[in-house]
């Protein structure tokens, strides 16, 4: 049988080359945005959460000040007439308990763009007749794989899902039996890959640490694509003591954040597993990107990020806002021009909060946090 190639998530099948030059040309290949902060999940490390946010125990809610569906739209527009292909949305909450979510998948399959959706999994629209109606339109999923455990996966998320973990393996195996995962080959910056439409969001912590060469045998023997990645250095888990304490979160929580948190020369030391699994179980070689044998950053280059309150920030990984979006201003041009964050298809705010918390970086994990920023300054 034919070893499994690298996956690449549809709507992520861009070359490196183009999230770059798409940046000089102060164009934009990605939209990275929001729908509602409403999530019948309540994790304690959620990154888009801020102090003041209402969050309780058991769910987020929806925000006072989020956008209305009339300026997504317009954001949407404004986004495709800038060159966007892609859209993200990594929230701000449960993207699919959104009353607008399908009508937003529509207008995106109207303008031509690809939807790739950060989800937990857990919801009704999961179910396999739900499911089904999306199977030709242009969405692809990154579901949250933190645990293959269910006990330990249902304890990092907390809230009003008693049987979480089975609601997301349910989810897998619908979009499995759906044909979500069959893909074609491509090749991209010269790797031959498998195209699929689920990723794996794998949040790597110091108490999944072990079972994170696991997690990646699933994703690569189920067409996955793998994002394995530390903590965003935003909200929660910004651990670089400027970000206020957390409505919601237990003074053992947030000890417990801090504890899980790995550093990059434990992360390097992971990499180099993943590789050696990847070259040894399945045949494929060292991609030394920032996510290990998945891809690279395709969020900051060529991309900015809009949040439901219609906050304008670089990416994820970045604290300064530009304003609040208004539509047909031109902004997001303002924005690029003006921008003052390092961008590239590494990771530089990773860079800068390990800096702060006085953490060494390997030299060879660093080259590959700031990949392309160089180029990206030229
Ligand atoms: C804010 S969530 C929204 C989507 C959905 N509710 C979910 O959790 O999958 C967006 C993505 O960020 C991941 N995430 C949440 N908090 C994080 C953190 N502190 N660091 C890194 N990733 C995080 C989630 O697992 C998810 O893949
Ligand atoms: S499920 Fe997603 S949006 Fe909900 S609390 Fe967890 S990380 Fe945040």
């Amino acid at each position: 049988m034919e070893k499994p190639k690298p996956s690449i998530v549809e709507g992520w099948n861009h070359s490196m080359q183009e999230y770059i030059t798409a940046h000089k040309k102060g164009e934009l290949l990605k939209l990275v945005t929001h729908t509602s902060n409403v999530c019948n999940l309540s994790c304690p490390g959620c990154f888009v959460n801020r102090p003041g946010d209402d969050v309780s125990e058991k769910r987020k809610a929806r925000g006072k000040d989020e956008m209305s569906f009339e300026t997504q739209i317009q954001l949407l527009e404004e986004a495709k007439r800038m060159g966007v292909k892609t859209v993200d949305i990594v929230g701000a909450g449960e993207p699919t308990l959104d009353p607008h979510f399908s009508d937003l998948i529509d207008k995106i399959e109207e303008l031509g763009m690809q939807a790739v959706v950060f989800t937990h999994g857990a919801t009704r629209f999961f179910q396999r007749e739900n499911l089904a109606k999306y199977k030709d339109k242009p969405i692809s999923f990154f579901i949250k794989l933190w645990s293959l455990n269910p006990e330990k996966m249902n304890h990092y998320v907390r809230g009003s899902l008693q049987n979480y973990a089975q609601l997301r393996d349910e989810a897998i195996e619908n979009l499995r039996e759906l044909g979500f995962m069959d893909g074609e080959n491509i090749e991209i910056d010269g790797i031959q890959k498998t195209t699929t439409r689920v990723g794996a969001d794998i949040l790597v912590m110091q108490s999944n640490l072990e079972e994170i060469p696991d997690i990646f045998r699933f994703c690569r023997r189920n067409n996955i694509m793998p994002e394995i990645k530390t903590y965003i250095p935003q909200g929660p888990t910004k651990l670089d003591h400027e970000s206020g304490t957390f409505e919601g979160l237990s003074e053992e929580e947030q000890k417990q954040l801090v504890a899980d948190k790995v550093k990059p020369d434990e992360f390097a030391q992971l990499r180099k597993r993943i590789e050696t699994i990847d070259k040894e179980e399945f045949g494929n070689n060292p991609m030394g990107v920032i996510y290990p044998q998945g891809g690279f950053c395709t969020q900051s280059a060529g991309a900015l990020y809009i949040t439901i309150n219609g906050d304008i920030l670089s990416c994820v990984g970045t604290g300064h806002i530009y304003g609040k979006y208004e539509p047909n201003t031109d902004m997001l041009s303002k924005t690029i021009r003006e921008r003052i964050e390092q961008v590239g298809v590494g990771c530089i705010p990773r860079i800068e909060e390990a800096k702060k918390l006085g953490y060494t970086i390997p030299p060879e994990e660093k080259e590959i946090m700031e990949m392309g920023s160089k180029d990206c300054e030229q």
